[in-house]
Protein backbone atom coordinates (compact mmCIF):
# COMPACT_ATOMS: atom_id res chain seq x y z
CA UNK A 1 0.00 0.00 0.00
CA UNK A 2 2.86 2.42 0.97
CA UNK A 3 5.07 1.14 -1.95
CA UNK A 4 2.35 2.22 -4.23
CA UNK A 5 2.67 5.89 -2.93
CA UNK A 6 6.15 6.01 -3.48
CA UNK A 7 6.03 4.31 -6.93
CA UNK A 8 3.40 6.96 -7.79
CA UNK A 9 6.08 10.07 -6.94
CA UNK A 10 2.97 11.40 -4.90
CA UNK A 11 5.57 12.71 -2.53
CA UNK A 12 8.41 14.39 -3.31
CA UNK A 13 9.95 17.02 -0.33
CA UNK A 14 8.06 20.33 -2.29
CA UNK A 15 5.21 21.24 -0.75
CA UNK A 16 1.96 18.66 -0.55
CA UNK A 17 -1.09 20.05 -3.04
CA UNK A 18 -4.06 20.70 -0.23
CA UNK A 19 -6.10 17.68 -1.05
CA UNK A 20 -9.80 18.78 -0.28
CA UNK A 21 -11.41 17.16 2.98
CA UNK A 22 -14.01 15.20 2.81
CA UNK A 23 -14.70 15.83 7.28
CA UNK A 24 -13.45 18.95 7.86
CA UNK A 25 -15.45 19.38 11.11
CA UNK A 26 -12.27 19.70 13.41
CA UNK A 27 -10.99 22.72 11.64
CA UNK A 28 -14.35 24.49 11.33
CA UNK A 29 -15.04 24.27 15.37
CA UNK A 30 -11.32 25.28 15.98
CA UNK A 31 -11.82 28.54 13.90
CA UNK A 32 -15.08 28.73 16.18
CA UNK A 33 -17.59 27.97 13.50
CA UNK A 34 -20.90 26.73 13.47
CA UNK A 35 -20.88 22.84 12.88
CA UNK A 36 -23.52 19.61 12.71
CA UNK A 37 -22.27 18.45 15.73
CA UNK A 38 -18.95 18.61 17.73
CA UNK A 39 -15.90 16.93 16.43
CA UNK A 40 -14.31 14.44 18.74
CA UNK A 41 -10.79 12.97 18.72
CA UNK A 42 -8.94 11.55 21.80
CA UNK A 43 -5.25 12.11 23.02
CA UNK A 44 -2.64 9.26 22.43
CA UNK A 45 -5.86 7.48 20.60
CA UNK A 46 -2.62 5.70 18.35
CA UNK A 47 -0.97 3.25 20.79
CA UNK A 48 -1.72 0.57 22.91
CA UNK A 49 -5.20 0.70 23.11
CA UNK A 50 -5.12 -0.59 18.92
CA UNK A 51 -4.53 -4.04 19.21
CA UNK A 52 -3.77 -3.37 15.41
CA UNK A 53 -0.68 -1.44 17.12
CA UNK A 54 0.22 -3.52 19.89
CA UNK A 55 0.51 -6.78 16.76
CA UNK A 56 2.64 -4.00 15.06
CA UNK A 57 4.62 -3.25 17.90
CA UNK A 58 5.13 -6.53 18.79
CA UNK A 59 7.09 -7.12 15.87
CA UNK A 60 9.76 -4.06 15.94
CA UNK A 61 13.01 -3.53 17.99
CA UNK A 62 10.93 -0.27 19.60
CA UNK A 63 8.99 2.69 19.77
CA UNK A 64 11.72 4.75 18.45
CA UNK A 65 11.50 2.41 14.92
CA UNK A 66 8.00 3.16 14.18
CA UNK A 67 8.14 7.29 15.27
CA UNK A 68 11.18 7.06 13.08
CA UNK A 69 9.72 4.97 9.91
CA UNK A 70 7.42 6.89 8.05
CA UNK A 71 5.33 4.61 6.58
CA UNK A 72 4.66 2.62 9.96
CA UNK A 73 4.18 5.85 11.58
CA UNK A 74 1.78 6.83 8.60
CA UNK A 75 -0.05 3.28 9.51
CA UNK A 76 -0.22 3.34 12.88
CA UNK A 77 -1.72 7.15 12.63
CA UNK A 78 -4.53 5.90 10.57
CA UNK A 79 -5.45 2.92 12.63
CA UNK A 80 -7.81 5.02 15.06
CA UNK A 81 -9.39 6.45 12.14
CA UNK A 82 -10.83 3.18 10.71
CA UNK A 83 -10.78 1.55 14.21
CA UNK A 84 -12.82 4.33 16.10
CA UNK A 85 -14.21 6.47 13.22
CA UNK A 86 -12.94 9.88 15.03
CA UNK A 87 -13.01 13.07 13.27
CA UNK A 88 -9.30 13.67 13.29
CA UNK A 89 -5.83 11.75 12.86
CA UNK A 90 -2.67 13.36 15.17
CA UNK A 91 0.80 12.12 13.61
CA UNK A 92 2.63 9.15 15.41
CA UNK A 93 5.56 10.67 17.06
CA UNK A 94 6.72 12.13 20.44
CA UNK A 95 7.07 15.42 21.78
CA UNK A 96 10.81 13.87 22.68
CA UNK A 97 12.01 14.14 19.00
CA UNK A 98 12.77 18.02 19.60
CA UNK A 99 15.47 17.81 22.36
CA UNK A 100 16.58 14.49 20.27
CA UNK A 101 17.74 17.18 17.51
CA UNK A 102 19.31 19.42 19.75
CA UNK A 103 21.57 17.32 21.26
CA UNK A 104 19.69 14.97 23.66
CA UNK A 105 19.37 11.62 22.06
CA UNK A 106 16.25 9.71 24.18
CA UNK A 107 15.16 6.33 25.05
CA UNK A 108 11.87 4.67 25.48
CA UNK A 109 12.55 2.03 27.95
CA UNK A 110 9.73 -0.05 28.20
CA UNK A 111 7.27 -0.59 31.18
CA UNK A 112 9.08 3.21 32.29
CA UNK A 113 8.81 5.40 29.67
CA UNK A 114 11.45 8.05 28.54
CA UNK A 115 14.99 8.36 29.47
CA UNK A 116 17.74 10.96 28.88
CA UNK A 117 21.40 9.32 29.09
CA UNK A 118 22.79 12.64 28.89
CA UNK A 119 20.60 15.74 30.68
CA UNK A 120 21.29 19.79 30.72
CA UNK A 121 23.35 20.34 34.28
CA UNK A 122 25.61 23.16 33.23
CA UNK A 123 25.11 26.43 31.79
CA UNK A 124 27.87 25.52 29.67
CA UNK A 125 25.24 22.26 28.43
CA UNK A 126 22.68 24.71 27.44
CA UNK A 127 25.11 26.62 25.25
CA UNK A 128 26.44 23.48 23.58
CA UNK A 129 22.63 22.66 22.27
CA UNK A 130 21.44 22.89 18.41
CA UNK A 131 18.49 25.24 17.49
CA UNK A 132 16.38 26.45 14.91
CA UNK A 133 16.56 25.36 11.42
CA UNK A 134 19.27 23.06 12.03
CA UNK A 135 18.18 21.24 14.30
CA UNK A 136 14.61 20.89 12.86
CA UNK A 137 15.92 19.97 9.64
CA UNK A 138 17.12 16.43 11.14
CA UNK A 139 13.18 15.67 11.69
CA UNK A 140 12.72 14.64 8.19
CA UNK A 141 11.16 11.76 9.07
CA UNK A 142 8.40 13.48 10.67
CA UNK A 143 7.50 15.52 7.40
CA UNK A 144 7.55 12.09 5.59
CA UNK A 145 5.41 10.42 7.99
CA UNK A 146 3.00 13.68 7.86
CA UNK A 147 3.13 13.78 4.04
CA UNK A 148 2.29 9.79 3.59
CA UNK A 149 0.01 9.90 5.98
CA UNK A 150 -1.85 13.16 3.80
CA UNK A 151 -1.82 11.18 0.89
CA UNK A 152 -3.35 7.85 2.58
CA UNK A 153 -5.92 9.44 4.40
CA UNK A 154 -7.18 11.18 0.92
CA UNK A 155 -9.11 13.90 2.86
CA UNK A 156 -11.08 11.71 5.27
CA UNK A 157 -9.98 13.92 8.15
CA UNK A 158 -7.32 16.60 8.75
CA UNK A 159 -4.01 15.82 10.16
CA UNK A 160 -3.06 17.23 13.46
CA UNK A 161 0.30 18.02 13.85
CA UNK A 162 2.30 18.55 16.96
CA UNK A 163 4.73 19.52 19.59
CA UNK A 164 5.87 19.54 23.27
CA UNK A 165 5.49 23.59 25.31
CA UNK A 166 9.54 24.63 25.77
CA UNK A 167 8.88 24.48 29.39
CA UNK A 168 7.38 20.64 29.21
CA UNK A 169 10.72 19.43 27.10
CA UNK A 170 12.93 21.89 29.29
CA UNK A 171 11.75 19.70 32.52
CA UNK A 172 12.35 16.74 30.37
CA UNK A 173 15.86 17.96 29.74
CA UNK A 174 16.86 18.70 33.07
CA UNK A 175 15.02 15.85 34.70
CA UNK A 176 16.33 13.02 32.38
CA UNK A 177 13.16 11.27 33.17
CA UNK A 178 9.18 11.68 34.29
CA UNK A 179 9.34 12.28 37.97
CA UNK A 180 6.52 12.98 39.97
CA UNK A 181 7.45 16.65 41.16
CA UNK A 182 10.22 17.79 38.26
CA UNK A 183 12.04 19.27 41.17
CA UNK A 184 15.22 19.65 39.21
CA UNK A 185 13.82 21.05 36.33
CA UNK A 186 11.82 23.77 38.73
CA UNK A 187 15.19 23.71 40.71
CA UNK A 188 16.80 25.19 37.70
CA UNK A 189 14.28 27.45 37.16
CA UNK A 190 15.07 29.65 40.45
CA UNK A 191 18.94 29.08 40.30
CA UNK A 192 20.14 29.75 36.69
CA UNK A 193 16.97 31.87 35.61
CA UNK A 194 19.38 33.48 32.98
CA UNK A 195 20.50 30.27 31.37
CA UNK A 196 16.90 28.85 31.70
CA UNK A 197 15.84 31.78 29.16
CA UNK A 198 18.51 30.76 26.95
CA UNK A 199 17.31 27.38 26.92
CA UNK A 200 13.69 27.60 26.84
CA UNK A 201 14.19 30.54 23.73
CA UNK A 202 16.15 27.21 21.70
CA UNK A 203 13.58 25.23 22.27
CA UNK A 204 10.80 27.99 20.50
CA UNK A 205 13.13 28.36 17.87
CA UNK A 206 13.58 24.73 17.14
CA UNK A 207 9.68 23.97 17.39
CA UNK A 208 8.52 27.04 15.44
CA UNK A 209 10.60 25.79 12.61
CA UNK A 210 9.67 22.20 13.34
CA UNK A 211 6.01 23.35 13.35
CA UNK A 212 6.55 25.03 10.05
CA UNK A 213 8.49 21.85 8.74
CA UNK A 214 4.98 20.01 9.83
CA UNK A 215 2.41 22.53 8.37
CA UNK A 216 4.55 22.66 4.92
CA UNK A 217 3.88 18.77 4.69
CA UNK A 218 0.65 18.72 5.13
CA UNK A 219 -0.05 19.33 9.20
CA UNK A 220 -4.16 20.92 8.75
CA UNK A 221 -3.72 22.37 12.37
CA UNK A 222 -0.99 22.33 15.10
CA UNK A 223 -1.37 21.38 19.01
CA UNK A 224 1.23 22.30 21.35
CA UNK A 225 1.19 19.98 24.83
CA UNK A 226 1.93 21.83 27.39
CA UNK A 227 1.98 18.39 29.86
CA UNK A 228 3.73 19.87 32.77
CA UNK A 229 2.69 23.05 33.08
CA UNK A 230 0.10 22.67 36.26
CA UNK A 231 3.32 22.05 38.01
CA UNK A 232 4.83 25.50 37.90
CA UNK A 233 3.55 28.27 40.25
CA UNK A 234 1.39 31.22 38.06
CA UNK A 235 4.07 33.54 39.05
CA UNK A 236 6.27 30.87 37.40
CA UNK A 237 4.30 30.33 34.58
CA UNK A 238 3.96 33.78 33.66
CA UNK A 239 7.65 34.05 32.86
CA UNK A 240 8.89 31.02 31.86
CA UNK A 241 5.69 28.89 30.22
CA UNK A 242 3.27 31.83 28.97
CA UNK A 243 5.97 33.81 27.08
CA UNK A 244 6.97 31.16 25.04
CA UNK A 245 3.40 29.88 24.04
CA UNK A 246 2.93 33.40 22.63
CA UNK A 247 5.96 33.61 20.47
CA UNK A 248 4.56 30.32 19.42
CA UNK A 249 1.87 31.05 18.74
CA UNK A 250 2.09 34.28 17.08
CA UNK A 251 4.55 32.67 14.40
CA UNK A 252 1.92 30.28 13.50
CA UNK A 253 -0.32 31.81 11.24
CA UNK A 254 -1.01 28.99 8.35
CA UNK A 255 -3.08 27.08 10.13
CA UNK A 256 -5.43 26.75 13.61
CA UNK A 257 -3.24 26.43 17.12
CA UNK A 258 -4.50 24.32 20.07
CA UNK A 259 -2.54 25.12 23.05
CA UNK A 260 -2.91 22.05 26.04
CA UNK A 261 -1.36 23.30 29.12
CA UNK A 262 -2.79 20.62 31.36
CA UNK A 263 -3.36 21.67 34.94
CA UNK A 264 -3.09 25.48 34.41
CA UNK A 265 -6.56 26.27 35.23
CA UNK A 266 -4.81 29.01 37.30
CA UNK A 267 -3.81 30.59 33.79
CA UNK A 268 -6.72 30.35 31.36
CA UNK A 269 -7.15 33.71 31.15
CA UNK A 270 -3.97 34.56 30.17
CA UNK A 271 -3.90 31.16 27.88
CA UNK A 272 -7.20 32.82 26.55
CA UNK A 273 -5.31 35.77 25.46
CA UNK A 274 -2.51 33.75 23.01
CA UNK A 275 -2.89 34.57 18.95
CA UNK A 276 -4.39 30.01 18.82
CA UNK A 277 -7.48 28.96 18.13
CA UNK A 278 -8.25 26.51 20.65
CA UNK A 279 -7.29 26.08 24.29
CA UNK A 280 -7.34 22.25 25.72
CA UNK A 281 -9.15 21.84 28.59
CA UNK A 282 -8.47 18.85 31.65
CA UNK A 283 -10.72 17.69 34.09
CA UNK A 284 -10.24 19.57 36.65
CA UNK A 285 -11.29 22.21 35.26
CA UNK A 286 -15.83 22.80 34.37
CA UNK A 287 -16.76 23.89 31.20
CA UNK A 288 -18.25 26.97 32.84
CA UNK A 289 -15.03 27.69 34.75
CA UNK A 290 -13.12 27.33 31.45
CA UNK A 291 -15.55 29.51 29.40
CA UNK A 292 -15.75 32.19 31.76
CA UNK A 293 -11.71 32.49 32.12
CA UNK A 294 -11.10 31.86 28.68
CA UNK A 295 -13.23 34.16 27.05
CA UNK A 296 -16.08 33.73 24.50
CA UNK A 297 -13.69 34.13 21.18
CA UNK A 298 -11.61 30.38 21.16
CA UNK A 299 -13.02 27.07 20.84
CA UNK A 300 -12.13 24.53 23.79
CA UNK A 301 -11.62 21.13 23.88
CA UNK A 302 -11.71 18.46 26.61
CA UNK A 303 -12.29 17.46 28.86
CA UNK A 304 -13.68 13.84 30.07
CA UNK A 305 -11.62 12.29 32.79
CA UNK A 306 -9.72 9.64 30.78
CA UNK A 307 -10.72 7.35 34.29
CA UNK A 308 -14.69 7.55 32.96
CA UNK A 309 -13.86 5.28 30.41
CA UNK A 310 -13.90 2.36 32.77
CA UNK A 311 -16.97 3.09 33.77
CA UNK A 312 -20.28 1.12 32.86
CA UNK A 313 -21.90 1.91 28.97
CA UNK A 314 -24.23 3.80 30.62
CA UNK A 315 -22.30 6.14 33.15
CA UNK A 316 -20.16 6.85 29.77
CA UNK A 317 -23.21 7.97 27.73
CA UNK A 318 -24.43 10.12 30.11
CA UNK A 319 -21.28 11.50 31.24
CA UNK A 320 -20.20 12.39 27.88
CA UNK A 321 -23.62 13.85 27.27
CA UNK A 322 -23.47 16.34 30.29
CA UNK A 323 -19.82 17.14 28.35
CA UNK A 324 -20.86 17.78 25.00
CA UNK A 325 -24.09 20.12 26.47
CA UNK A 326 -21.79 21.95 29.39
CA UNK A 327 -19.39 23.25 26.89
CA UNK A 328 -22.22 24.03 24.02
CA UNK A 329 -20.52 25.95 20.58
CA UNK A 330 -16.87 26.80 19.27
CA UNK A 331 -16.26 23.25 21.34
CA UNK A 332 -14.11 19.81 20.15
CA UNK A 333 -15.20 16.45 22.45
CA UNK A 334 -12.17 14.99 23.54
CA UNK A 335 -10.51 13.83 27.14
CA UNK A 336 -9.12 15.54 29.76
CA UNK A 337 -5.31 13.79 29.26
CA UNK A 338 -4.17 10.61 26.74
CA UNK A 339 -6.28 7.74 26.93
CA UNK A 340 -4.81 5.01 28.83
CA UNK A 341 -3.12 2.35 27.50
CA UNK A 342 -5.49 -0.20 29.22
CA UNK A 343 -8.31 1.33 28.19
CA UNK A 344 -11.38 -1.39 26.80
CA UNK A 345 -11.66 -0.54 23.00
CA UNK A 346 -15.33 -1.10 23.34
CA UNK A 347 -15.40 2.16 25.80
CA UNK A 348 -13.25 4.28 24.25
CA UNK A 349 -15.95 3.45 21.16
CA UNK A 350 -18.88 3.88 23.29
CA UNK A 351 -17.30 7.36 24.17
CA UNK A 352 -16.84 8.37 20.69
CA UNK A 353 -20.19 7.59 19.33
CA UNK A 354 -21.77 9.39 22.29
CA UNK A 355 -20.46 12.40 21.05
CA UNK A 356 -21.82 11.52 17.43
CA UNK A 357 -25.07 10.49 18.40
CA UNK A 358 -25.27 13.60 20.34
CA UNK A 359 -28.62 15.75 19.78
CA UNK A 360 -29.79 13.14 16.90
O1 LIG B 1 -2.05 9.21 19.39
C1 LIG B 1 -1.35 10.19 19.70
O2 LIG B 1 -1.71 11.01 20.55
C2 LIG B 1 -0.06 10.44 18.93
C3 LIG B 1 1.11 9.96 19.55
C4 LIG B 1 1.76 10.60 20.77
C5 LIG B 1 2.71 9.87 21.53
N1 LIG B 1 3.26 10.73 22.44
C6 LIG B 1 3.07 8.46 21.30
C7 LIG B 1 3.59 7.67 22.43
C8 LIG B 1 1.70 11.90 21.31
C9 LIG B 1 0.80 13.06 20.92
C10 LIG B 1 2.66 11.96 22.37
C11 LIG B 1 2.94 13.18 23.14
C12 LIG B 1 3.70 13.07 24.39
N2 LIG B 1 4.80 12.29 24.65
C13 LIG B 1 3.47 13.88 25.52
C14 LIG B 1 2.43 14.96 25.64
C15 LIG B 1 1.08 14.40 25.91
C16 LIG B 1 0.91 13.91 27.33
O3 LIG B 1 0.70 12.70 27.48
O4 LIG B 1 1.00 14.71 28.26
C17 LIG B 1 4.43 13.51 26.50
C18 LIG B 1 4.55 14.09 27.89
C19 LIG B 1 5.26 12.51 25.93
C20 LIG B 1 6.43 11.83 26.53
C21 LIG B 1 6.22 10.37 26.66
N3 LIG B 1 6.21 9.49 25.61
C22 LIG B 1 6.00 9.64 27.85
C23 LIG B 1 5.94 10.24 29.25
C24 LIG B 1 5.84 8.29 27.49
C25 LIG B 1 5.71 7.11 28.42
C26 LIG B 1 4.32 6.96 28.92
C27 LIG B 1 3.49 6.09 28.01
O5 LIG B 1 2.39 6.52 27.65
O6 LIG B 1 3.94 5.00 27.68
C28 LIG B 1 5.94 8.22 26.07
C29 LIG B 1 5.81 6.99 25.26
C30 LIG B 1 4.82 6.99 24.17
N4 LIG B 1 4.55 8.04 23.34
C31 LIG B 1 4.02 5.88 23.79
C32 LIG B 1 3.25 6.30 22.70
C33 LIG B 1 2.28 5.48 21.91
C34 LIG B 1 4.09 4.47 24.39
C35 LIG B 1 5.27 3.76 23.84
C36 LIG B 1 5.02 2.32 23.53
O7 LIG B 1 4.37 2.01 22.54
O8 LIG B 1 5.57 1.50 24.26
Amino acid sequence: MMNDIMENEQLSTEEVQPLALKNDLLLRAARGEQVERPPVWLMRQAGRILPQYRELRGKLSGFKELVETPELACEVTIQPVDELGVDAAIIFSDILVVPEVMGLRYEMIPGKGPMFPMTIQLEEDVDKLIAGEKAALQLDYVYKAIQLTKAELNGRVPLIGFCGAPWTLMAYMIEGSGSKTFSKARRFLYKKPISSHVLLQKITDTTVDYLKGQIKAGADLVQVFDSWAGILSPEQYKVFGLPYLKQICESITEVPVTVFAKNAWFALDELGKLDCNVIGIDWNTTAQNAREMVGTTKALQGNLDPCLLYAPEDVICSATHKMVRDFGDKYIANLGHGVYPDTPLDNVKIFVDAVKSFGA
